[in-house]
């Protein structure tokens, strides 16, 4: 069985059971101020966790492209990547525990209707409980659980790991579930409870592993001790079922108006569970790659797996960042671009002895296994091998110099740090990885403030991005969500219908706007584009919003953008009858309440697209 196989077989039963099965939106969230990445499958639908109805219905499911800024330092082991597949099942206030735990644990491991796991080896752990932060121990799926492994014939003891971590005694045995605190059984997209921002939906989940047998205890080195939850080796965390039943209010938490379920699977985890092989970079996408990785630089897999591992996740990460949008640079999501294929052509040359174009045999590679699976890849084919062959070489040139450079040190500080970056392009994290190989003390504080007295680097991934309450930036954002809408629409008016959407970006103190159109705006042109925005600002407009199907919206002229990602029915957001827009919301109710809008910067964004910046006040 193949990823893709698992993958259509996933959607295939969540289809049956009821679900809307949708497309992957891409990594980079549009209209998401907190956070650079799609790191996980419900980002793309907290509007509807949180109360909007969804244009498909109440029970969605989909695999949705991810990217996870904080494990880039975790790959070279055998599960960690930085992009991966989830997939991903949604109630909508519609079925709850009972339900999503008996069909994912039948798709896991029925033979004909799912993937045959063997039931023998699932464990799973539950939330047990917190009297402080007044949530209860989640009994429901404890005895959920608990009736299904003894209608399979398995042992279902359950086990408090309080006080337990480490102690090998609780393996083996009777136990089979396993019962933790918020830490690791708490789901939001900051993590535990306690860091949550007003606003923030989030609860406790259940989480299943997969146990690969014994002989694969303690294989990671710095784990020393198993149990189900520990990183070990021997168990994998393949799924999580999050049942979003509460909102965080001021301190406390609130029950949402519905209970939702948030299940989230990771492909790649699963097909090495399938695999019975704990490296999921022994699935079946990785092979031709391994292949081409050891014809290349005359060693095996098993010579060197970290670094085959780096390159490998790198520079899949990479194609799929590139596809996206994200063209490597020294900021924001085009930052990480650049991280991952300076690592990876770093891995390359100086470990594996590759000296070159190690960026266009690898991703041409991949792009041979997932073409089909995302036309996207082969269309833009030569686009996404140029560019990461221009990053490779900027690199190539000055990596060389640079490590000489390095190597008359005996120490580091800011100012090095900066230099070794401006000068010879040198990420900062790649700095900090050579001092560390080398022993010298790092001041990182010391690295990052130099940075940015240089430079407005925005270098953060998602988690640490929040700032405040979500409650205050989602009325900012909604705002600027409306306001995208009345630019776009003027800049139609004044510049022409070539004007189309190429990317949009909010944040709680502007939006950016990328678009179609050939020359700078001329003073003239930007003062009109502002005027017609603020005369709807002053007409003070409703904001309508009706469902149809994406057919009808596109019949009745409203601007479809980026359209391959919206589902059969879609929601089409009207203001007055100056703009007709398909999109997911949220938006304001009426245009007055979005103030005086004001043109910041307009600047080329790449050949042929322009980028305005502007501000509401
Ligand atoms: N949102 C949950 C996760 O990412 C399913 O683990």
């Amino acid at each position: 069985m193949t990823l893709f196989d698992i993958r259509k077989k996933y959607l295939e039963f969540f289809e049956n059971k009821g679900h809307k099965i949708v497309p992957s939106s891409s990594l980079i969230p549009e209209n998401d101020p907190t956070t650079l990445f799609t790191g996980s499958g419900m980002q793309p639908m907290v509007p509807y966790l949180l109360g909007e109805s969804h244009p498909e219905g109440k029970r969605v499911a989909d695999s949705q492209k991810c990217f996870r800024t904080g494990d880039i330092d975790e790959v070279g082991d055998c599960s960690h990547t930085t992009f991966f597949e989830m997939l991903g099942n949604w109630s909508f206030g519609d079925y709850f525990k009972k339900e999503q735990l008996e069909w994912i644990f039948e798709f896991l491991t029925d033979e004909n209707t799912g993937i045959g796991l063997k039931k023998e080896n699932i464990y799973v752990t539950v939330f047990r409980g917190n009297d402080t932060l007044g949530i209860p121990r989640d009994d429901t799926s404890i005895e959920i659980w608990k009736s299904f492994f003894s209608r399979a014939g398995l042992s279902s003891g359950v086990c408090d790991m309080k006080g337990k971590e480490g102690k090998e005694t609780v393996l083996g045995g009777e136990n089979r579930i396993f019962l933790y605190g918020e830490e690791k059984n708490w789901w939001s997209r900051v993590g535990v409870p306690q860091n949550m921002p007003v606003g923030e939906p989030g609860g406790p989940d259940s989480e299943i592993f997969y146990d690969f047998g014994e002989k694969y205890a303690h294989h990671s080195t710095d784990i020393t001790v198993d149990h189900v939850n520990s990183d070990s080796g021997r168990f994998l965390e393949i799924g999580n079922n999050v049942f979003m039943e509460y909102k965080k209010t001021d301190g406390e938490f609130d029950p949402l108006p519905q209970k939702n379920v948030d299940f989230g699977g990771g492909l790649e985890r699963v097909a090495a569970a399938k695999n019975e092989n704990p490296d999921v970079f022994m699935i079946d996408v990785f092979l031709p790659v391994i292949e081409k990785l050891e014809e290349l630089s005359g060693k095996k897999y098993g010579d060197t797996q970290k670094h085959f591992r780096i390159i490998m996740d790198h520079l899949r990460a990479a194609l799929f960042l590139i596809s996206d949008g994200a063209f490597p640079s020294n900021k924001d999501q085009g930052y990480f671009t650049r991280r991952l294929i300076r690592r990876a052509v770093r891995s390359a040359r100086e470990v594996l002895g590759i000296e070159s174009d190690i960026c266009r045999n690898i991703i041409e590679s991949y792009i041979d296994v997932y073409k089909n699976e995302y036309p996207g890849l082969g269309e833009k084919k030569d686009a996404i091998l140029d560019e990461a062959e221009k990053e490779e070489k900027k690199f190539e040139k000055t990596l060389e110099r640079g490590l000489k450079e390095f190597n008359k040190l005996d120490a580091v500080d800011g100012k090095t740090a900066f230099m070794l970056f401006s000068t010879y392009g040198f990420p900062l994290e790649l700095t900090e990885e050579l001092a560390i190989e080398r022993g010298f003390a790092v001041d990182k504080k010391a690295f990052e403030n130099e940075f940015k007295k240089h430079q407005e680097l925005s270098r953060k991934g998602g988690e640490k991005k929040f700032k405040g309450g979500l409650a205050d930036d989602s009325e900012t954002s909604k705002k600027y969500h409306t306001a995208t809408h009345l630019l776009h629409q003027a800049l139609r008016k004044v510049l022409g219908d070539h004007v189309e959407q190429r990317g949009s970006n909010i944040t709680a103190k502007r939006l950016r706007f990328d678009f179609t159109h050939p020359d700078k705006l001329t003073d003239e042109e930007k003062k009109q584009v502002e005027a017609l925005v603020n005369i709807k600002i002053a007409e003070e407009v409703l904001i309508a919003c009706d469902e149809k199907s994406l057919q009808e919206a596109k019949e009745e002229g409203a601007i479809g953008l980026f359209v391959d990602r919206y589902g059969d029915r879609v929601k089409v957001y009207s203001i007055g009858d100056f703009s007709k827009e398909i999109c997911g919301g949220p938006h304001v109710d009426n245009t007055k309440e979005l103030g005086h809008f004001k043109i910041k910067k307009e600047e080329s964004s790449s050949a042929g697209v322009r980028r305005i910046k502007a501000i509401l006040e």
